[in-house]
């Protein structure tokens, strides 16, 4: 099994996609994934253009956290997207991203249930232990249009060892719940593959809408009819999760049944 870091023929030669990834850059060792695709969209590289580096020394994740990135395991990815949707649908993405990455997950380890917690952490069904995270960051393009870059880190081959102690509890691998290795270039390609058909199908509804994936949400909803608790913008609010709406922001019902609308933060399961 190839523990080597994944490059361009061995991607592209597994490679089913039109656009993403057919333009990809690979780094050994990087800052973030993202700050250099960042740098690269305002310098007109194509729609799809992936960056994957084996190693990222400041990887970065949701709500100023550090993202760890040890060599040789793990898949820190990210892609340029500019969709043809306004710019206003652009907060649906970063679930999108999850749906696919779950979908892909299902098809290559279907012995490792996986659930999403709202807006788009894959954490296992059971232990609840997170395995990606996925950070979305709006950007421009050098003609000016906006865009996206969606930044994954998946924990491929990582063993407990690999993470920081802080994380041993709360951070799994796919090889850490299977007990195999996977093809990181396998794992990157079916990924693409998967992304592209959810933002194609994305795309086709106008405007663009999450309601098409409402059934697939609802089964991997790890937060639907918790109690929970939600922080946004020094606002801390409980109630029960009831899904998401068409445009993907979450739904809190209160004691008296009447429902927020929540629009970003950090969730937190009170009661099961
Ligand atoms: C999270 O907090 O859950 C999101 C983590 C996102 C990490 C990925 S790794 C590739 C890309 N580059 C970064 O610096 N961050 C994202």
């Amino acid at each position: 099994m190839e523990h080597d870091m994944p490059n361009v023929s061995n991607v592209q030669g597994l490679l089913k996609t039109r656009e993403l990834g057919r333009t990809m850059v690979f780094e050994a060792c990087i800052d973030s994934t993202n700050r250099l695709a960042k740098v690269l969209a305002a310098d007109g590289r194509p729609h799809g253009t992936t960056i994957v580096a084996d190693s990222q020394t400041a990887g970065r994740g949701r709500l100023d956290h550090r993202w760890s990135s040890p060599a040789g395991k793990n898949l820190y990815v990210s892609i340029l997207l500019k969709p043809k949707a306004s710019s206003e649908s652009f907060p649906q993405i970063p679930l999108l991203c999850a749906l696919a990455l779950r979908r892909t997950l299902a098809e290559l380890a279907p012995q490792m249930p996986m659930g999403i917690k709202w807006p788009n952490d894959l954490q296992t069904r059971e232990t609840r232990r997170k395995l990606s995270g996925i950070l979305c960051e709006g950007v421009f393009f050098n003609q000016g249009e906006h865009g996206v870059v969606a930044g994954i880190g998946i924990n491929v081959n990582a063993t407990e060892s690999d993470f920081p102690a802080e994380l041993r509890t709360y951070a799994t691998s796919m090889k850490m719940e299977t007990g195999t290795d996977f093809s990181r270039s396998l794992v990157l390609a079916e990924f693409l593959g998967h992304f592209e058909k959810v933002l194609d199908a994305w795309e086709a509804s106008n405007p663009p809408s999450l309601e098409r994936f409402s059934s697939e949400w609802r089964d991997a909803d790890l937060l639907y009819g918790r109690q929970i608790a939600i922080d946004q913008d020094g606002r801390h609010q409980e109630g029960r999760a009831v899904g998401i709406d068409a445009k993907g922001h979450l739904l809190l019902e209160d004691a008296s049944g009447s429902i927020s609308i929540i629009h970003a933060g950090d969730a937190h399961i009170v009661r099961r």
